[in-house]
């Protein structure tokens, strides 16, 4: 099998291994491919999680980056001026997290690690972040249910997803460039056949943000809000656990 079929995997092993294989293949390209077939525009999303995170109520805080690939939204977080706190970067892709492993300070730990079965104990951290990683989890309810696990009562997290923009001419565009243009530069440029591919189909058979919230809520989430940046491509969710 060469492709992930996510219906077919979706709330089984099988998607777990596949993804990890894909991400532990491309990482040596992941970084540069990710700021090129964004147009950088993933720093400005990246810095405005951070902002919903409001990680100034607890500035010397335990923080947890899940699914955190090669670090860039914890990154993100630890280089504002007024934060001492630490950020725990967690991910299942050993690749991933070696590939980011020179752009780290002191502040940040790798830790290899499932999302769906987090080696941390209840309540460890006063805040989380997920950059694009949940549509990638095999199973989204345990997935919530595990960072509600890992998050102290009242801590914040923050969800940077895909999504479907509303507009139509936006849409089409999206839809073109998602399956047209981002395929083949990033099948070039990362000379993985098909990682580049995965990408559309699973923000494709996503839920949307209506329905991410309902799963936030059942895993004990609670003040569950979105809201969308450039015009829908992403989602920026917060909840409250
Ligand atoms: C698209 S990358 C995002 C990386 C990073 N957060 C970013 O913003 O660039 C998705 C990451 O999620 C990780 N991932 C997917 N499912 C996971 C799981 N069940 N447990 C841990 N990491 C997972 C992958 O290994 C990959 O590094």
């Amino acid at each position: 099998m060469n492709r992930i079929d996510n219906k077919k995997f979706s709330g089984e092993p099988g998607k777990e291994v596949q993804v990890q294989k894909i991400f532990s293949e491309i990482a040596p390209r992941y970084d540069l491919l990710n700021h090129l077939l964004s147009v950088n525009i993933d720093k400005i999303w990246r810095k405005k999680a951070i902002h919903s995170l409001e990680w100034r109520e607890n500035s010397s805080g335990r923080y947890l980056d899940s699914c955190a690939g090669t670090f860039d939204l914890g990154l993100e977080l630890v280089k504002q001026d007024a934060f001492s706190g630490v950020v725990v970067s967690s991910d299942f892709a050993l690749p991933m997290l070696k590939q980011g492993l020179n752009k780290i300070t002191t502040n940040i730990f790798p830790v290899c690690g499932d999302a769906l079965m987090m080696p941390f104990p209840s309540g460890s951290f006063d805040g989380a972040m997920v950059g694009f990683g949940i549509r990638n989890l095999a199973d989204l309810g345990t997935g919530f249910r595990e960072l509600a696990r890992v998050l102290r009562p009242g801590s914040r997290l923050v969800i940077l997803e895909f999504s479907v923009p509303r507009n139509w001419i936006l849409r089409k565009c999206y839809h073109f460039y998602f399956h047209n243009i981002l395929p083949v530069v990033g099948r070039i440029l990362s000379g993985h056949a098909w990682a580049y591919t995965y990408l559309p189909e699973s923000v494709k058979d996503f839920p949307d943000p209506q329905k991410i919230s309902k799963k936030l809520l059942n895993a004990g989430f609670k003040e569950v809000t979105w809201r969308f940046l450039t015009g829908g491509v992403v989602t920026v969710h917060v909840a409250v656990r």
